[in-house]
């Protein structure tokens, strides 16, 4: 058994509009977890960044619960542990930090176990304890991904696509929380058929696109009236901000997961002018949403392309 083993674990974006719980990509932005096997039982957390106030240094940290199932689901006991914890993903905004936790749990306790699962093993694990692949699915295998249960329902599938280097990813973070619960409880148990029918179509054309490498068209099929629509509303300023970042030049514009964060992509060279692209985006996003009174960060994260790491 390995007596110190590190993951660390992108932030992820989910649903990218239309995908409604089975689309998701990966950012450059991470969460690091560090195990250290103690010489005799017993469990000490620490942790810096976010979260650092409020989550839990006990038996009831969600990366020490997905640790024990883990555990459990493979027949064998932890050792003692001391988890040191870095996040810099924000929690509850919309960017994939508790399915972050439940991989870095997966994948930390395969390694120190030497359970020798695959990412396709711990994607169908962590499927399950999240409920949805969207978010998990990215942070396991990095880029984009599509995946979700076969018709038995019982197993994931998936297929993973990356974006051209070119695209480039900007997000606004509010300061304030939605939590996932919260922001589902919006949503209608029924849609109008029209509005499945729009979705669909959304979809199909955004993985035709990234099939062949086409950008300019997933962007622009990135819609949605699944969720967006009943969930924007719980945000003051999205929809300026929205109408903003794609004036600015975004090629389309999202909310990430279940909010309050957005999503922007654009396509830029590198040249002068897809840098003052980029600055532009950023600057409407701040600007708009500061003058609907909401506090924000923006940043831009461009897309990772592997997943989580393992360093032991
Ligand atoms: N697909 C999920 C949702 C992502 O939109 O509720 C958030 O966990």
């Amino acid at each position: 058994m390995p007596r110190r083993v590190k993951v660390r674990v992108p932030a992820t974006s989910a649903n990218m509009g239309p995908g409604f719980d089975c689309l998701g990509m990966s950012l450059c932005l991470y969460n690091e977890v560090t195990a250290e096997v103690l010489d005799g039982p017993g469990l000490e957390i620490q942790i810096t960044g976010q979260g650092a106030q409020s989550l839990p240094r006990n038996a009831h940290n969600l990366l020490y619960q997905t640790m024990e199932s883990f555990s459990k689901s493979v027949g064998k006991q932890l050792p003692g542990l001391r988890l040191t914890l870095h996040n810099d993903i924000p929690s509850t905004r919309g960017l994939g930090s508790s399915a972050t936790t439940i991989v870095a749990g997966l994948a930390i306790a395969n390694e120190l176990l030497s359970t020798g699962k695959t990412r396709d093993d711990l994607l169908q694990m962590a499927t399950e304890m999240e409920g949805h692949s969207d978010n998990v699915a990215p942070a396991i295998l990095g880029g984009i991904v599509i995946a979700g249960y076969d018709p038995t329902g019982n197993q994931v599938l998936f297929k993973r696509f990356t974006l051209p280097k070119s695209v480039h990813a900007i997000v606004a973070i509010p300061t304030f929380e939605v939590s996932t619960d919260q922001s589902r409880a919006a949503l209608p148990d029924v849609i109008p058929r029209l509005d499945a029918v729009f979705n669909v179509c959304q979809v199909g054309m955004m993985m035709a696109a990234l099939a062949t490498g086409d950008f300019l068209t997933f962007a622009q099929f990135a819609n949605d009236r699944l969720h967006e629509p009943y969930r924007l509303p719980l945000m003051p300023g999205a929809d300026g901000a929205i109408a903003a970042a794609r004036s600015a030049g975004a090629n389309c514009v999202t909310l990430s997961g279940s909010g309050p964060t957005l999503l922007a992509l654009c396509e830029s060279d590198g040249d002068v002018t897809g840098r003052d692209r980029i600055d532009s985006i950023m600057s409407a996003f701040h600007s708009s949403l500061t003058t609907a009174s909401m506090s924000v960060q923006v940043l831009q994260l461009d897309p990772d392309l592997t997943g989580f790491v393992i360093e032991s």
